[in-house]
C-alpha cells in the first residue's frame, strides 16, 4: 500500500521552464501548428480584434504553461509587440522558462501602494525579437483576491496601451478561482486540452465555469496528441502534436453546447 498519495501532475517546468520548440526549430512541423493556433485564434474574433488573452486549462499539467509560451512566441515572431505574463501564481513557470530572477514581477505590482505603475521596473526583455515578458514575482498568500483585484483590471488596462498582445498563463479552472475572477476582463481565453488526460466532464465543466464568469471562450488547443489517436501523424520524436480546434468538436459536444447556439 502507497503511505503517499501519488502526487498529481509534474514540477518539471516549474524547475526546469517549458520548451520552447518555437525558437529551437521555428521550421519544424510542431512550430507550424502554434503558428496554425496563432491564425485561428485571430480567426475566431475577426470582429473583434484580441489584445488581451489567456490560456487556461480544467487540470494541472495539461501543458498550458507550454502552450502559452510557445503560442506567445508565434505572435511576436510575427511581428507582434507580444508581453507574456505569469499570473500562475500558484505553480509559475515563466522565470524558469526564460531564465530569469522572479524577486519582482505581477505580484509586485498588485501589492504596491504606488499610485503609478512603471511598467519598466517589472517588465524584461525576454531575449526574443517583440517579446516582454512579466514573471509571477513572489508567490502571495491571497492568489484569487490579487488576480481579480481592480488593481489588476487596471494594469491590464496598462499594458494593452503599451502592447500589442498580452498574453497571459491563468491557473487551471477546476482547482482554483483565479482564472473567473479575471476572464470577463480578458479578450478571449482559451482552454488547453490534453488529449487522453483531460476527461471530457472536466471540460465541459471548466467551460461552464468560464462562461458563468462571462469569459469568451474562444476554443481550445488540443495538446500532446499521439498520431496512434489519429490526430495529427507528425512522427516527432518529442511525442508533441499541439492542434486548433472549434469547430469539429462543437459539433460533438465538447463544449456542451449544439452547433447551432453559435458564439
Ligand atoms: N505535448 C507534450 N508532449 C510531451 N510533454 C508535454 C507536452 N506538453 C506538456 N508537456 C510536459 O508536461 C508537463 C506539464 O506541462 P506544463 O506546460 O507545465 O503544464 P501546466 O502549465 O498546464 O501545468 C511538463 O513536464 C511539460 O514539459
Ligand atoms: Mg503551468
Amino acid at each position: 500500500m502507497a503511505l503517499f498519495r501519488k502526487k498529481r501532475g509534474t514540477d518539471d517546468t516549474i524547475k526546469n521552464g517549458a520548451q520552447l520548440i518555437t525558437v529551437a526549430d521555428p521550421r519544424s512541423a510542431i512550430s507550424e501548428q502554434f503558428r496554425t493556433i496563432r491564425t485561428n485564434i485571430n480567426f475566431m474574433s475577426v470582429d473583434k480584434e484580441i489584445h488581451t488573452l489567456a490560456f487556461t486549462s480544467a487540470n494541472i499539467s495539461e501543458g498550458k504553461s507550454t502552450v502559452t509560451a510557445n503560442v506567445a512566441i508565434t505572435y511576436a515572431q510575427a511581428g507582434r509587440k507580444t508581453l507574456l505574463i505569469d499570473g500562475d501564481l500558484r505553480r509559475p513557470t515563466l522565470h524558469s522558462t526564460f531564465n530569469v530572477k522572479n524577486n519582482t514581477g505581477l505580484t509586485t505590482v498588485l501589492t504596491s501602494e504606488a499610485d503609478e505603475i512603471n511598467l519598466n521596473d517589472v517588465v524584461e526583455e525576454s531575449g526574443i525579437e517583440n517579446l516582454s515578458i512579466l514573471t509571477s514575482g513572489p508567490i502571495p498568500p491571497n492568489p484569487a483576491e490579487l488576480i481579480g483585484s481592480r488593481r489588476m483590471e487596471t494594469f491590464i488596462e496598462l499594458v494593452k496601451s503599451h502592447y500589442d498582445m498580452v498574453i497571459i498563463d491563468l491557473p487551471p479552472v477546476l482547482e482554483v478561482s483565479d482564472t473567473q475572477e479575471l476572464a470577463s476582463h480578458l479578450d478571449g481565453v482559451v482552454l488547453v486540452v490534453r488529449q487522453s488526460v483531460t476527461q471530457k466532464a472536466g471540460i465541459t465543466r471548466a467551460v461552464q465555469m468560464l462562461k458563468f464568469a462571462k469569459a469568451r471562450v474562444l476554443g481550445y488547443v488540443m495538446n500532446d496528441i499521439r498520431a496512434e489517436n489519429g490526430g495529427y501523424g507528425y512522427g516527432y520524436g518529442y511525442g508533441y502534436g499541439y492542434g486548433y480546434g472549434y469547430g469539429a468538436e462543437k459539433k460533438k459536444g465538447l463544449f456542451g453546447r449544439k452547433k447551432s447556439d453559435g458564439q
